[in-house]
């Protein structure tokens, strides 16, 4: 039941639809969606170092419309993205046209390959959004060689993201979205989309206060985008437990995410903001050996 709603989601809503107004599929939407990411989020290519994995067999799981698999493949990796979103992979595998990197449809739960077929498995931004994000972890230690890599992305429950944009800032503009004009007042003021607060309201028209009052479901609605079904947030201490059949654990916090207030992308681009993004940032990145 939660596999099929998530993957409609997934397949109705992926990161970057919402980064460029171009005809989805087109040159110029896969540029601006790959121009965008880099700029806000530059801490991806300096974590993971797409030429490090040149002529080794690199695995992404949860491989969206394939941005960082361009990445991957253009650095010589043996590229393999996996994704359980057919519209996902569809605009993947269009953007990769020409080149070796391959797509397949499943699950990251029960990944299609034999045990140790990867020196990297890469997800960013995938396990916290499954119930059973311990059986992804236990799927990619599987699937990886011994001495191989999982670089991986979790949202950081201790960030300025969680506590105050979403749990405060989010919830107080949130419960006013049922006062007329107040949207439109909203959207003007934070730069958020129209449909995605009209998104909000209808949430908070069906679930009425406990669409505010209960924390997980607010949360789930308020990181990807409404209608996500679901979202968790992760401490360092949690991730070092998840994380423990693995040797070499090292965690690394990025990005302050500052999407909920007006001018927040400019900032997020400035170094300070970025310097406090490594202490309050949204990304917790997690990199472990298997042993
Ligand atoms: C937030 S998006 C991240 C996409 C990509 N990693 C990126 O950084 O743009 C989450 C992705 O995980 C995929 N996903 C979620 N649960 C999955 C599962 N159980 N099996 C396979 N893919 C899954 C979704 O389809 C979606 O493409």
């Amino acid at each position: 039941m939660h596999a099929a709603s998530t993957r409609r989601f997934w397949t109705s809503y992926q990161p970057g639809y919402r980064a460029s107004e171009a005809p989805m599929g087109s040159r110029e939407f896969f540029d601006e969606v790959q121009a965008r990411r880099y700029a806000l989020e530059p801490d991806i290519p300096e974590i993971v170092a797409f030429e490090r994995w040149a002529d080794r067999d690199v695995l992404e799981a949860g491989c969206g419309i394939g941005t960082d698999a361009m990445r991957f493949t253009l650095s010589g990796a043996r590229y393999t993205g996996v994704d359980f979103s057919p519209s996902a992979l569809a605009l993947g595998r269009r953007r990769a046209r020409g080149t070796d990197a391959r797509f397949v449809e499943a699950s990251i739960l029960d990944l299609p390959f034999p045990d140790g077929s990867f020196d990297l498995v890469y997800s960013n931004g995938v396990i916290h959004h499954v119930p059973e994000t311990q059986r992804a972890i236990d799927e990619f230690h599987r699937v990886l060689r011994p001495g191989g890599t999982a670089i991986v992305m979790v949202y950081h429950r201790n960030s300025l993201n969680f506590y105050v944009s979403i749990m405060v800032v989010r919830r107080l503009l949130a419960s006013l979205l049922l006062v007329p004009g107040a949207a439109a007042a909203i959207a003007r003021l934070t730069g958020e989309r129209l449909e995605v607060l009209a998104g909000h309201r209808e949430l908070l028209r069906g679930h009425g206060i406990r669409y505010l009052a209960d924390p997980a479901l607010f949360l789930s609605h308020n990181t990807d985008g409404p209608g996500n079904p679901l979202s968790k947030v992760y401490s360092e201490t949690g991730v070092r437990r998840a994380f423990s059949a693995f040797a070499d654990v090292t965690t690394q916090v990025r990005f302050l995410n500052l999407r909920a207030y007006p001018m927040g992308e400019q900032l997020e681009r400035r170094a300070r903001v970025r310097r406090l993004g490594r202490r309050l940032g949204w990304h917790l990145w997690i990199q472990a050996t298997r042993p």
